[in-house]
């Protein structure tokens, strides 16, 4: 079996193929950054830049499946020519795998893309539980954009070849993320909450990540999934958990809404949306969470 990854090198990327190559799986890998195509060990590396249209179509050869996960951080500031950048990059580099699968016709072998999505396509909803079949809308950014990267996504259905999208939530690692810019004041003793903090927070562990796509990948899932874990909490129990874990004291009162937005704007919707996502679909596939429950999976990260 050979898989091909886009974005191999971000934060789930690098621990899908360090799990791939233990299990002997030939990988190869499509990068933006031509220094990038021999730093990984045991995986074959290729150049493409989908603004420019350009892809080295080696990068197809004997592939099986491929696991899209590229698009520029959403975690930079939200200008309005990096906000082009968020979008085009999924757009762009989608419809370069489309296009060029197209053209290889008969000579690739490809039957699945298992890509990357995120609950952000739900509407923020204090309350409500939010499953594959909840109605989207377009009002926040980033609604727009992961509905216009599913969207692009639908192509592939005319290749013959299976597609499977999987809605991440907020992906729990020791190497940045979500808990990144947490960590720093829960280190200081100032961990805090934004709004209300009472925002559902669906979460998930990068162990459990790695292998929802590993296992959508192998049992060619076809659809829309929720990748997230059975227990989403408020943002105020996941910043408790975190410091408890840390062992490191929960003192500081939340930052109200209107500071946040006044300071960093529309990127608000970041840390003040609210998603309670449900899991049930994955669970029903099959899939058993090794870190279902917050503390256990902060436990794990933080030891
Ligand atoms: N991590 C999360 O909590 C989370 C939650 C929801 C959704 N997601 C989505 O899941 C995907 C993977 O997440 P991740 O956390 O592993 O992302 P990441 O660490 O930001 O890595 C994404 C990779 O995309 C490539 N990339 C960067 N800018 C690009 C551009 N302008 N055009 C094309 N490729 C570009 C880079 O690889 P090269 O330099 O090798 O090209 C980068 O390593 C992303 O699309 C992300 O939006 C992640």
């Amino acid at each position: 079996m050979k898989v091909l990854i886009t974005g191999a090198s971000g934060l789930i990327g690098t621990e899908l193929v360090k799990n791939y190559l233990i299990s002997r799986v030939n990988v190869n890998f499509l990068t933006t950054n031509k220094s990038k195509i021999n730093q990984i060990q045991g995986a074959k590396g290729f150049f493409w830049n989908p603004s420019a249209n350009f892809i080295d179509l080696n990068c197809f050869n004997d592939v099986d499946s491929i696991i899209h996960l590229s698009g520029a951080s959403i975690s930079k500031l939200w200008t309005t020519s990096y906000k082009k950048k968020i979008l085009s990059s999924r757009i762009d580099s989608t419809k370069l795998l489309y296009n060029s699968l197209k053209n290889l016709k008969n000579s690739h072998k490809v039957k699945n893309i298992v890509s990357a999505s995120a609950i952000g396509i739900y509407p923020s909803d204090n309350h409500a539980v939010q499953t594959e079949n909840t109605v989207t809308s377009q009002e926040s950014f980033m609604e727009k954009v992961v509905l216009s990267w599913e969207k692009e996504l639908i192509a592939f259905e005319s290749l013959k070849i299976k597609i499977a999208k999987l809605r991440l939530g907020l992906v729990l690692t020791k190497k940045g993320g979500v808990l990144g810019p947490l960590k720093i004041p829960a280190f200081f003793g100032l961990s805090t909450a934004f709004g209300d903090g009472q925002q559902g927070q669906s979460w998930i562990h990068i162990d459990d990540t790695v292998r929802m796509f590993t296992e959508a990948v192998e049992k060619k899932w076809e659809g829309n999934f929720n990748a997230v874990s059975p227990n989403p909490v408020t943002q105020t129990k996941l910043i408790s958990e975190l410091t408890k874990a840390m062992k490191r004291p929960f003192v500081l009162p939340p930052i109200p809404k209107f500071l946040i937005k006044l300071i960093v704007g529309e990127m608000s919707h970041l840390i003040l949306d609210s998603h309670w996502v449900s899991s049930e679909k994955v669970q029903n596939k099959g899939f058993k969470f090794d870190y279902p429950k917050i503390n256990k999976a902060l436990e794990s990260i933080l030891k």
